[in-house]
């Protein structure tokens, strides 16, 4: 690997060995961040990721009057331990300054979702991606619980404005797009109403605000029904402080198991890694696609990681891949909501599976870091790749022998790690242009990369 002007240039590896540990769970670093503030009194956090979305929601709650305190940091920066000793919602106040999520869509839907029930005035703001972000679908169901909303393009873009109000009103709402961010913003809203709010979703979005919820005294109930999933909590309940260990992200965890799965001389053992039923899918999409994929469930490694799913809490697995002979398959809407953040990762595996992969009904992936379903077409075919992008539809045809070639990150952290793993099996030189976005959720991603080649 070597760096050019604002690029870095990944060589094809010979073979993949090693033991991973990834950075804490991005998901639920952040909600542990938000829920230690809502909580009075002291939290613990161990293991959150430290990339900059995660510092932002931090950030964050220092401004809204948090004492959040850096323990100590893993070496490698992959994860940071945390304390936070907050006041609790009552004792929370407005910002002097703007709310910077930087490129944080999470922070943003999540923080806005408190604020809504917090009688003052925020502003919510973000680098230039953040401000392609869609809002309205976190504008509306605050709006109908009471809180007053505002942003910029007849209220579909950031910087967003929230005039909180105390009580907010209950609401049984339906998730426009199955989305965990606007979810948790409602359920998160729902805390500081009277009476119960219920938010229904087509299919069950990643759970970790439910599960933590649950761990810091406020029941959350889930319902299965033919139309989907519905979630519902009572408000006016406190949130307590509570000590949580953050598990592996699975999602981070998604370019080791695809590297290893589609390099001819690898074996590679991720380690500690959350998999959350609700998180899973990349893992059970790439065994259906054949990967030799190894999952031991670990025991506890602290307060909220469990070794298989209770219900309640993260379970957590180590997981090994081996080299694969991969086959194309076929994905739903519900495949991609459910790998949502897996997608680009899990386009690449295609270019090296026999058949024609189809993933239909990804347009979600266009409203990401950046748009996704143009990124990854543009990255993997000038490295070779058979892929036609049809509507919201993806067709990736293989196995096709990648070559080196000049691929753009467009700033997209999952963008600029697709293609270096691209790197490590395409013959001749991969360039990744724009490869510092990858410190947004993988700080020592690029020194992991080099890591893995022993
Ligand atoms: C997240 C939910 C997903 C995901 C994002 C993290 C979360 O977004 O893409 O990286 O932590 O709730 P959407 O819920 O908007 O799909």
């Amino acid at each position: 690997m070597s760096a050019v002007a604002d690029a870095i240039v990944v060589a094809l590896a010979a073979r993949l060995r090693g033991r991973l540990r990834v950075p804490g769970d991005k998901s639920v670093s952040h909600r542990a961040l938000i829920l230690a503030t809502l909580a009075a009194g002291e939290s613990r956090i161990a293991g959150a990721g430290d990339g900059a979305d995660v510092r932002s929601t931090a950030g964050i709650m220092r401004r809204l009057g948090a004492h959040v305190e850096r323990l100590g940091d893993a070496p490698g920066g992959a994860t940071v331990d945390y304390r936070v000793i907050s006041p609790g919602s009552d004792g929370l106040h407005e910002s002097v300054g703007v709310l910077d999520c930087g490129n944080s869509g999470t922070s943003l839907r999540l923080i806005a979702g408190v604020l809504a029930g917090l009688p003052f005035r925020s502003v919510l703001d973000g680098d230039a991606s953040l401000r392609r972000r869609p809002v309205a679908r976190i504008i509306e169901p605050l709006r109908s619980m009471g809180a007053a909303l505002h942003a910029r393009e007849n209220d579909s873009l950031p910087p967003l404005t929230v005039v909180g109000r105390t009580p907010l009103r209950a609401i049984d709402v339906t998730t426009p797009v199955p989305s965990a961010q606007v979810k948790s913003a409602i359920l998160l809203a729902g805390l500081r109403a009277e009476g119960r709010t219920t938010v229904r979703e087509a299919v069950a979005t990643r759970d970790h605000t439910e599960r933590m919820l649950r761990a810091r005294g406020v029941p959350v109930t889930r319902e299965d029904g033919a139309a989907g999933v519905s979630w519902s909590l009572e408000g006016g309940q406190a949130v307590q402080a509570v000590d949580e260990r953050v598990p592996g992200d699975i999602s981070a965890a998604a370019f080791w198991l695809v590297a290893g799965a589609i390099h001819p001389d690898a074996e590679l053992t991720v380690e500690a890694v959350g998999v959350n039923p609700t998180r899973r899918a990349i893992v059970d999409l790439l065994r259906s696609m054949g990967a030799d994929l190894d999952e031991r469930p670990i025991p506890s490694e602290g307060p909220g990681t469990r070794p298989t799913d209770d219900g309640d809490g993260e379970p957590v697995a180590d997981i090994t891949v081996r080299s694969s002979a991969l086959r194309a398959i076929e994905l739903g809407p519900h495949d991609v909501a459910a790998a949502i953040d897996e997608i680009p990762i899990l386009c690449l595996a295609a270019t090296q599976a026999r058949g024609t992969t189809t993933i239909h009904g990804a347009g979600e992936l266009r409203h990401k870091e950046s748009d996704r379903i143009a990124g990854i077409a543009a990255g993997l075919s000038a490295l070779g790749a058979s892929i036609e992008v049809d509507g919201d539809d993806l067709h990736i045809t293989g196995p096709t022998a990648l070559h080196g070639g000049e691929t753009d990150s467009l700033d997209d952290h999952r963008l600029a790690m697709t293609f270096a793993v691209a790197g490590l099996v395409a013959g001749g030189a991969t360039v990744v242009g724009r490869p510092s976005s990858a410190a947004i959720s993988y700080p020592g991603f690029f020194s992991d990369l080099e890591g893995v080649r022993a």
